[in-house]
């Protein structure tokens, strides 16, 4: 048995507002938790004392939700109280994560549930990507790795046989390529059309062309629209290069993430071996700065600190550290 909390608010005291509200409720609960309606043993619902029109439960049943016991009950008069409220706790038999929905007015009273985003900012290598799987995990939100996005663009223009990346050039493949992220058990998969790609866009010239394909303003358009409509539909915790100052930029949350250019190729170094891509130190080194300058220096969205993003720099922290170090600043904000 698990139970889940809800609430939200009427405009006014009439029957057809609360009928409005409770059945809106009722059907995101249920949506945001996967219900049957046979699923749901009881709902009680409490309103605060303004509310005198219609009882909650009456409107959950005509609503159609009649399968669960429904109970109403009147809330003491307290002061400072938001006003016109109704609040609501189910049990369902069962629910793998549950999900409380607070709506209209009522969103306030839960801020730790609403919606935002967390932008990691920072160089390749920074250990960014390790960053933000955890704190994804940890606060239970979704993770969008935006690098792999524009891997996956370098490589749709590798394997359409584009050499020269152009705007002309790049264009029409941009226009073909039908570009997908999907999540399996909180990992993110890259696909290509049917095919998944998430493994070869790893390989270090696909990382190469993907630093020059981001220069483009084509790409950069079409990316950022995706990046932008993932955020807006769930929390998430987004890692790149252009996150706090361009995609997200009234994300609440802003990270920078960096390390000197040495800890970083000694990092990748370690990676790509574990993945069967063993590379000189040397040769990664110089294509980390490589990449570095081509990232920073581009004219569109160059990587940069946003003026409000936290600076971390995990040169001499181990992952734990950064992630505790983060997680701290975003609750400080909260
Ligand atoms: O994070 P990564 O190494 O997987 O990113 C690959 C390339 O994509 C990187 O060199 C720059 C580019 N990129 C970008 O321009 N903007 C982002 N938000 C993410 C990555």
């Amino acid at each position: 048995m698990k139970a889940i909390r809800g609430a939200t608010t009427v405009a006014a005291d009439t029957p057809q507002e609360v009928r409005g509200a409770v059945r809106e409720l009722l059907n995101e609960i249920k949506e945001k938790n996967g219900l049957a309606e046979g699923d749901i043993v009881c709902i009680l619902f409490s309103n605060t004392a303004d509310i005198r029109s219609l009882y909650p439960a009456k409107a959950a049943r005509e609503a159609g939700f009649s399968g669960a016991a429904l109970y109403s009950s009147l809330e003491p008069e307290i002061e400072g109280a938001l006003p016109l409220c109704i609040r609501v706790l189910l049990f369902v038999e069962t629910c793998r994560d549950v999900r409380h929905v607070y709506l209209r007015g009522a969103a306030d009273l839960r801020r730790d549930l609403k919606k935002f985003s967390i932008a990691l900012d920072g160089p390749s290598g920074s250990g960014k990507s390790t960053v933000a799987k955890q704190l994804a995990k940890e606060f239970g939100i979704l993770y969008l790795d935006t690098g792999a996005m524009y891997r996956a663009c370098a490589l749709a223009a590798k394997d359409a046989g584009v050499t020269a990346f152009t705007e002309e050039s790049v264009a029409p493949v941009l226009k073909e390529m039908e570009l997908r992220v999907k999540y399996e058990d909180g990992a993110q998969r890259t696909f290509l059309g049917d095919r998944d790609v998430s493994e070869e866009i790893r390989k270090p010239e696909v990382s190469m062309a993907a630093s020059a394909i981001s220069a483009l303003h084509c790409v950069r358009e079409k990316m950022v629209e995706m990046q932008r409509k993932i955020a807006a539909e769930q929390s998430c915790v987004l890692d790149g290069r252009d996150i706090g100052t361009a995609v997200l930029p009234d994300a609440p949350f802003k990270f920078f993430v960096t390390a000197s250019a040495e800890v970083r190729a000694r990092r990748r170094c370690d990676e790509l071996k574990a993945k069967g891509f063993a590379q000189e130190y040397a040769q990664v080194l110089k294509e980390i700065e490589e990449r570095d300058k081509n990232d920073s220096t581009r004219a569109i969205s160059p990587l940069r600190r946003a003026e409000d993003a936290v600076l971390v720099d995990t040169s001499d922290m181990r992952v734990e550290e950064v992630v505790r170090y983060i997680k701290k600043k975003i609750q400080e904000k909260v």
